[in-house]
């Protein structure tokens, strides 16, 4: 198996169109081998952010986010699928990923964002960027942009049209990336520990 790959999405909309781009990522990412796992906000479905993981004293935090923090610390690097909303990013992703902060600590992180429209989410893109780095992932400088999404790819994921011709001529590139980043820190983890 390659890399131990977690892809992050955050709409809890009914109607929600990003998931189209999860599943392209996630079908793309498995058929170069790696070991990819979708975590969708919605399905873990977190309160709002009352404790922080590590707020809770050893062996009492739910379920559900020792869950999670096991699976951040187990990958070896993280793609988040953000959509934009009123220029920012989506709450229920940035809920989830709040919950946690050592857990996301010296691995590289990608962005892949999407919109209705031509801008293709950008100004999340970039507000998520600065948030990651916050968290101690290393973000690569290569993004994915999709929009309008509707015209990108079908409700089944597949690439449809110019935009999808796009999308399947830009995500190799973006993938090989992350990769290489992917394997460097997990290099450098084996070679010398994190020094905190
Ligand atoms: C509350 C809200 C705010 C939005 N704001 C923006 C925006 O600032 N820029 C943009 O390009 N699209 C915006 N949109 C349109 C979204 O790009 C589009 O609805 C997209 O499908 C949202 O992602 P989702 O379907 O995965 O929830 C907004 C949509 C919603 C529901």
């Amino acid at each position: 198996m390659g890399n131990r790959i977690l892809v992050f999405y955050g709409s809890y909309r009914s109607d929600r169109m990003g998931i189209r781009l999860a599943d392209y990522v996630i079908e793309r990412l498995r058929s170069r081998g790696d070991d990819v796992e979708f975590i969708d906000a919605k399905a873990v479905n977190l309160p709002i952010l009352d404790r922080m993981y590590k707020e809770y004293p050893k062996g009492q935090a739910p379920a559900v986010l020792e869950d999670l923090a096991g699976k951040i610390r187990a990958a070896d690097g993280f793609i988040f699928i953000t959509g934009e909303y009123n220029w920012g990013v989506q709450p229920g992703l940035k809920n989830l990923t709040d919950h946690f902060l050592e857990e996301w600590f010296w691995r590289p992180a990608a962005i892949v964002s999407y919109s209705a429209g031509r801008l293709s989410g950008a100004r999340a893109a970039t507000a998520w960027h600065g948030t990651l780095s916050e968290m101690g992932m290393v973000v690569i400088s290569s993004t994915i942009g999709v929009g309008p999404i509707g015209q990108t790819l079908s409700e089944k994921g597949e690439p449809i049209g110019d935009g999808g011709k796009a999308l399947d001529h830009a995500f190799p590139r973006f993938a090989d990336d992350l990769m290489w980043w992917v394997d460097a820190a997990k290099a450098q983890r084996q070679r010398k520990a994190p020094p905190y």
